[in-house]
Parts: structure tokens; C-alpha cells; sequence
């Protein structure tokens, strides 16, 4: 019998409003939202062929990363697929073999465990539909792929979608669910916020010292966790409204609120750790300096690392770009933007 091959293209996103702790089954504590990026993203292709043995009921799995074997993403794989066996029983019965690259480099502070597990999770879907050989609706497609790659990474839930995007129970945004990612309407969205860009400066580009995985469990027992998911749930209502409203300066606030909160929730973590280097504070230092100075409305906003991703609406991207390269000529600078979600390759 000839391999099924599928393969797909999907992007990393950056949250605004954050999505940190959760609950069993990988449920978030708050609602979050996010921008979905359009250059960083991850090519994924898995090939199935049948195995001859039939009696082998273990997984049997070549993963290869940008061309060469990684016992680490390998064993994280394996153990995703082995959790979701219920849902896809064929997995056993095929010898897989998957490759991934991204677009941008590791540890760059963009998500990549967004985008490759989304990747990952659009691909099972396809093998499954042409293994059972019938073809879901485009929105179930969707959802279905936005809940498995909640579980092999939260934040992979909202990348399966474009371009602004909610994940969680959120009064008043009816599709907005724990268990998959919705999109937001973009008829309550002023166009303004439709094209930000997202420029990173790479202020360390190290490996974190502490996983987000571990980060969210240390919010399991948190003291200021019930005030924290209440400001998250409100931080989602007000940006909403913000965004409906073309009120930049009230975006500005609350990304930035966010970005600050979620650090410093690490920092009164028992234990307490700190992911943000001083050139972290440096860089948001003259960020504010010249947004004050410039009235350009720049903001920043920070996920589990040091490195500063820098947002701005799209007509000011020369005289941001300019600042960038001249304020931070000694730091790597990865310049992406909203995108417009997922793709699947031609086989
Ligand atoms: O999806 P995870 O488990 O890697 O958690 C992501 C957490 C943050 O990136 C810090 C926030 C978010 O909502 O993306």
C-alpha cells in the first residue's frame, strides 16, 4: 500500500491578554487573546506508511527536526500521540515519519511550541480524513484542530486561527470556549488593529531557565492566582472594547499591564524566579521614551522569556523600524506581523 503524505504551514502567535495557570485537561484558568503571526511560522509533513507487522502495537515514530533527529522533541512527540490514541486508534498501525522546520531561530522568544503543535495536530487531522476516508466541514476541521493542539500546547490552540483570536469562556464572545480557540469578529474590531506588526528585539537568546509548563503549575498554589485570573478575564472584556473602539491609548495600557503582570507573577512565585534580563527593563525604558517623545502609539509585550516583542499598527512601520535599528543596533531583530493563519501544502 502506497504512504499517505499530508503537510502543513502553521504560525506562532503572541498573546496580549495572557493565558498563565490551568486547570486538569489542559483548561485555561482565564480567557486569553492573541495575534496571529504571519512570517514566523513552522512547515510540519508526516508520511504514514502501514506496518507489516500488525501484531506491534507500540508507536513507531521518525521525527526529524530541520533535518536531523531530536531525542527531545522526539520523546515530547511521542508522548502527545500516545495521549491521543483514543481519538486516532491508526496510529499504531502506521510507521510514521515527521519532519519540522521553522522559520525562525529557537529560543527567539517567538512560541514555537504554538506552531509546531499546531502543525502537528492539522496534519494528524488530514491523515485522519483520508484514513477514514471522509472529510469534515471547514469550522469542524478548525475546531477540532484548535482543541487537540490545546493539548499538546495551550497556546497552540489559538494559532489554528487568524487574525485575533480568544481562547476560553469570555462573557459576551459567544464561540469563545476552554476547550478550543475562537476567532474574534472582526466587525467589532477597528481596522487599525487588523495589520499590527510585532518586531522582537533579542535580548537574550539563551535557553529560559524555567519552563512555561512549570511556570503554570507554580500558579496551581500562587497567592495572588484568584485576583489574577479575575484581571485577566476583565484585561480580555476591556481590550475587546478597546479594539472595537480604535482606543490605541487604552491597548496600549492593558498590553502592556499584562506583559508586566505575567512577570511579575513569576517573581512572587514560591519559588520566586525572574526570566527578565536588565536589558528587558533597558529596551521597555526607551520604548517609553520614545513613545512619549514621538506620540507613535508603541507598545511592548513580554511571553515566558526576556525578549521584548514590540507592537505598532502598520502605517507607522518606517519611522518604528528606523528607531529600532538605530536604538538597538547591538540586538538581533526579528520583524513579523499579523497573518492569516494556517495553510496546507500542496502533496
Ligand atoms: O502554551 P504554553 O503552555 O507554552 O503557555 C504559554 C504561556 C504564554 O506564552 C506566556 C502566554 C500565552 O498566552 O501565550
Amino acid at each position: 500500500m502506497e504512504a499517505l503524505t499530508t503537510s502543513w504551514c502553521s504560525p506562532s502567535n503572541i498573546a496580549l491578554v495572557k493565558y498563565w495557570g490551568k486547570f486538569p485537561g489542559q483548561l485555561p484558568a482565564n480567557p486569553s487573546i492573541s495575534f496571529t503571526l504571519k512570517e514566523s511560522v513552522t512547515f510540519f509533513d508526516v508520511t504514514a506508511k502501514i506496518k507489516n507487522h500488525d501484531a506491534d502495537k507500540n508507536l513507531s515514530i521518525d521525527f526529524f527536526f530541520e533535518g536531523a533527529t531530536s531525542t527531545k522533541f522526539q520523546e515530547k512527540i511521542e508522548k502527545f500521540l500516545l495521549s491521543v490514541l483514543d481519538r486516532f486508534p491508526w496510529l499504531v498501525k502506521y510507521h510514521l515519519t515527521l519532519n519540522s522546520k521553522n522559520t525562525f531561530p529557537h529560543s527567539s522568544g517567538i512560541a514555537s511550541s504554538a506552531s509546531s503543535m499546531s502543525a502537528l495536530c492539522l496534519c494528524l487531522l488530514s491523515l485522519d480524513e483520508k484514513i477514514q476516508a471522509k472529510e469534515l466541514a471547514h469550522d469542524s476541521f478548525f475546531q477540532q484542530a484548535s482543541n487537540l493542539s490545546r493539548l499538546a500546547s495551550g497556546s497552540a490552540s489559538r494559532s489554528v486561527y487568524a487574525p485575533i483570536v480568544s481562547w476560553g469562556e469570555l462573557s459576551g464572545v459567544l464561540a469563545s470556549d476552554n476547550e478550543h480557540a475562537a476567532l474574534i469578529d472582526l466587525k467589532s474590531i477597528n481596522p487599525i488593529f487588523t495589520n499590527f506588526c510585532d518586531s522582537i528585539i533579542i535580548v537574550d537568546a539563551g535557553t529560559k531557565s524555567v519552563s512555561s509548563r512549570a511556570g503554570h503549575k507554580l500558579m496551581e498554589n500562587h497567592p495572588f492566582k484568584d485576583e489574577r485570573f479575575k484581571r485577566a478575564r476583565l484585561n480580555c472584556q476591556k481590550i475587546l472594547q478597546a479594539m472595537k473602539e480604535g482606543d490605541l491609548k487604552s491597548f496600549i495600557e492593558i498590553v502592556e499591564e499584562e506583559a508586566l503582570m505575567l512577570h511579575a507573577l513569576m517573581m512572587t512565585s514560591e519559588p520566586s524566579y525572574i526570566l527578565l534580563k536588565p536589558n528587558s527593563l533597558l529596551v521597555i525604558e526607551k520604548l517609553r521614551e520614545f513613545r512619549q517623545k514621538t506620540n507613535i502609539p508603541v507598545c511592548f509585550t513580554i511571553d515566558a522569556g526576556p525578549n521584548i516583542h514590540v507592537l505598532y499598527p502598520e502605517k507607522y512601520k518606517m519611522e518604528v523600524k528606523d528607531w529600532l535599528h538605530i536604538e538597538f543596533v547591538n540586538f538581533a531583530i526579528i520583524h513579523d506581523e499579523i497573518g492569516s493563519g494556517p495553510i496546507q501544502l500542496k502533496e
